[in-house]
């Protein structure tokens, strides 16, 4: 069944393996693909993936991440990088996915150049400089800036966009009471909340043909957030509304280890690439990292580490008709095969299993039962200041 030709919101996919959405920190100053990028997108292709989500695009300037070299579409001028990108997935007879997505106030002022916007100022525990709450306006400007996106990852030749709506970023904001705490119709019920998301999917509907899929955090571990029952009614919104295909994960960047589970914190790579550790002189680190250590056991982390989105995306499917895509934890081909013949989603999406090995699908088509990624978490402390890439074994 993983490996069996079907569609998906229309996209013929070689099998149900995706390569989920990963930010690699290999864009221009504009936010376009670099030849390096294109490149390792190609490498996926040829190595049958099923389908490809780019990592991923601010809509506007100030949706940009604090990670560097983050791609970017809000200028005519990147499409046609983003064409020779897309023209070289498809070239593997593969389809690729845009993730557009707006950072909301998690980001840093001083990475967008000026004060960061959100549907309420609520303090962000890794970027705690003030965010400007959004007027009715902006609010408007920002549903344009995601159409207008996805109209130029039509003539870009993307086979459909993705709405990043999970892992605290700004749509994600906006559905969840903990992050909107709004008291005009932007705010309090359910169906304001969805307000913003359900505008962008008609917008581009109306002016795109491309399917527009969505990722949210089905639960985000924060008070008063996202939880399970409030996912499916967003998700039969989404659904009305045109959504074609939903992923689902969880968590927030703030609580990272929840998202992309780990048994660890990576301390090492905290001390090197996160903020003001990396910055700690040398001889602080030599005491602060073995300390760091010897607590690093006693952090409870969340569990299971293993297929972790799995419940809910069957809870979800079970409720919606349109394709139902899962990520988080996905290691061993018997876990995707029993996921897809029970049911529980349609489609198996990977982050790190792949940066660990990019040509991880066909591997997995050739006999190798496991991805071999530990989940030690390395990478994602990696793109704080440097391209993504897997550091298994070689930081420790
Ligand atoms: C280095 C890195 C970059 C990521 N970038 C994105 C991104 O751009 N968009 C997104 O939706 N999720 C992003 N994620 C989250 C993954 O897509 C995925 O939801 C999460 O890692 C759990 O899946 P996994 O266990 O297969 O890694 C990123 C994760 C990592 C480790
Ligand atoms: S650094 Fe490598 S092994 Fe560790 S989680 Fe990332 S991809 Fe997996």
């Amino acid at each position: 069944m993983l490996f069996n030709q079907t569609s998906l919101s229309g996209i013929k996919v070689k099998n149900r393996i995706i390569r989920s959405a990963t930010h690699d920190g290999l864009a221009d100053e504009k936010g376009a693909p670099t030849d390096k990028l294109i490149t390792k997108y190609k490498y996926f292709a040829k190595n049958d993936v099923g389908c490809i989500i780019t990592g991923y695009a601010a809509v506007s300037r100030n949706g940009v991440s604090p990670y560097p070299r983050m791609m970017k579409i809000y200028e005519d001028s990147v499409i046609n990088k983003y064409k020779e990108l897309t023209e070289a997935v498809h070239s593997h007879s593969v389809p690729i996915v845009l993730q557009i997505a707006h950072c909301g106030r998690q980001t840093s002022s001083k990475a967008i150049g000026t004060q960061k916007v959100a549907p309420s100022n609520v303090l962000h525990a890794f970027y705690p400089d003030k965010a400007k709450e959004l007027t009715e306006n902006e609010i408007y400007t920002i549903i344009d800036d995601f159409v207008a996106a996805s109209v130029r990852a039509e003539k870009a030749g993307f086979d459909a966009v993705q709405l990043h709506g999970g892992h605290g970023y700004l749509l994600h904001d906006f559905l969840s009471p903990y992050g909107n705490r709004r008291k005009d119709r932007w705010g309090g019920s359910l169906e304001n909340r969805c307000r913003i998301v359900e505008l962008i999917i008609k917008g581009i509907k109306e002016k795109t043909n491309l399917p527009v899929w969505f990722k949210l955090s089905a639960e985000d571990n924060r008070k008063g957030g996202m939880n399970i029952q409030s996912s499916v009614e967003i998700c039969k919104r989404l659904e009305n509304a045109g959504c074609d295909a939903i992923e689902v994960s969880c968590g927030t960047v703030q609580d990272g280890m929840n998202t992309m589970r780990s048994k660890l914190m990576p301390m090492d790579a905290v001390f090197k690439y996160r903020e003001p550790c990396a910055s700690f002189p040398k001889l602080l680190n030599k005491i602060a990292i073995p300390a760091a250590n010897l607590i690093n056991p006693l952090i409870k982390q969340p569990q299971p580490l293993e297929n972790f989105n799995v419940d809910n995306a069957e809870i979800i499917k079970k409720n919606v008709s349109v394709p139902i895509i899962v990520v988080g934890g996905i290691h061993r081909i018997s876990d995707m095969e029993n996921i897809l013949i029970n049911g529980k989603a349609d489609f198996i999406s990977m982050c790190r299993p792949f940066i660990c090995e990019p040509d991880l699908a066909k591997k997995l088509k050739n006999g190798q039962s496991d991805a071999k990624c530990i989940m030690c978490n390395y990478c994602g402390l990696v793109i704080e200041k440097e391209p993504t890439k897997c550091l298994y074994g070689k930081i420790r």
